[in-house]
């Protein structure tokens, strides 16, 4: 799976940010048309979209679009989200409010037609799915279970929070409990996790602080809404060197042991085995550096 220790939102409907966001060092662009755009902008914005991200050279950037959930009521804003933005190809479409595991198969069957009419190896454009809503984390095994084109399960703070009625703080203890569980759900259906946006973009210390806590837990990235949130949230996200030196010499001690035909060894006096092997070659994973795991 790709990485995304940043998952940028720019609203649909806002040409130059998009431009801007195609020159930015961030792993994931997620181009919004449902709460970062108007009612009354919808249409402009998935016409934007459509007409200004082809035009665009986004790198080793993922571009992703965001779309109105397909609900019960109405799966019409959805229907035309899909319409206007699928011949972009775009690497994966962002579900939001999702609270059961139609909604996602409703958004899988019309990725794969498309992958069909495009000509696109079945499977290649990815789902994330934003969990915020009570009934969306309730429900959340269930929804991580629905389609194997599901990547990631995102958990939303400023949603969820009024869909419960409680109130926002910024020690964040009344998502404590939601916040784990999405993550711990995603982990446990092998999906990457990713965490809340940081609203107060100006304070980059307070951003810090939330990014290091999530990577310490075991989130893969995190949501911003800002580019000055990027890299302060990518680096968060990234080992240090001596993270990074410390994984590659366990997973050294651990091919050689391998080649001796023994599971669990013995590095500086620490013991190393399964898990911590593992963990090394997350790390491995999460600085970008595929080539040696
Ligand atoms: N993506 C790309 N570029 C962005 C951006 C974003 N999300 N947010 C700001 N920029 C650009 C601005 O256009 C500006 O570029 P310019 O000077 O070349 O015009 C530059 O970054 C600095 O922006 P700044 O003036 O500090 O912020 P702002 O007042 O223009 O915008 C927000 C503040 C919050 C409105 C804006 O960051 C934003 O739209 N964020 C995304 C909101 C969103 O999508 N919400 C829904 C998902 S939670
Ligand atoms: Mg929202």
């Amino acid at each position: 799976m790709r990485r995304r220790r940043a998952l940028l939102y720019v609203p649909g409907d806002q040409e130059r940010k998009i431009r801007k966001a195609a020159g930015l060092d961030v792993d994931s662009v997620c181009l919004d048309l449902e709460d970062g755009v108007r009612l009354e902008q919808k249409a402009v914005a998935r016409a934007t979209v459509a007409r200004v991200a082809p035009d665009l050279d986004f790198g080793t950037t993922e571009l992703l679009v965001r779309i109105n959930p397909p609900t019960r009521e109405n799966t019409a804003l959805a229907e035309s989200d899909l319409t206007a933005v699928l011949p972009i190809r775009p690497a994966g479409i962002v579900v939001p409010k999702v609270e059961a595991p139609w909604q996602l198969h409703w958004v899988a069957y019309r990725v794969q037609q498309a992958e069909e009419t495009l000509d696109l190896p079945p499977g290649s454009i990815r789902l994330l799915a934003i969990l915020e809503t009570a009934r969306g984390v309730e429900n959340r095994s269930a929804i991580a279970q629905a389609t194997p084109r599901l990547d990631a399960l995102i958990f939303g703070a400023e949603d969820f929070t009024a869909d419960i009625g409680a109130q926002r703080s910024p020690s964040n203890t009344e998502v404590l409990f939601a916040r784990q569980a999405v993550l711990l759900t995603a982990k446990a259906y092998g999906l990457q996790a990713l965490d809340i946006v940081y609203i107060r973009y100006r304070d980059l210390e307070g951003l810090a602080r939330e990014a290091r806590e999530a990577a310490a837990w075991g989130f893969d990235g995190k949501q911003v809404i800002h580019p000055a949130q990027v890299p302060v949230v990518q680096e968060a996200f990234t080992p240090s060197p001596d993270e990074v030196a410390a994984a590659r010499r366990v997973l050294e001690a651990y091919r050689r042991a391998r080649q001796r035909g023994e599971g669990v060894i013995g590095l500086d006096g620490r013991m190393i085995d399964r898990p911590m092997v593992e963990a090394a070659r997350r790390v491995l994973h999460r600085a970008g550096l595929e080539d040696e795991i």
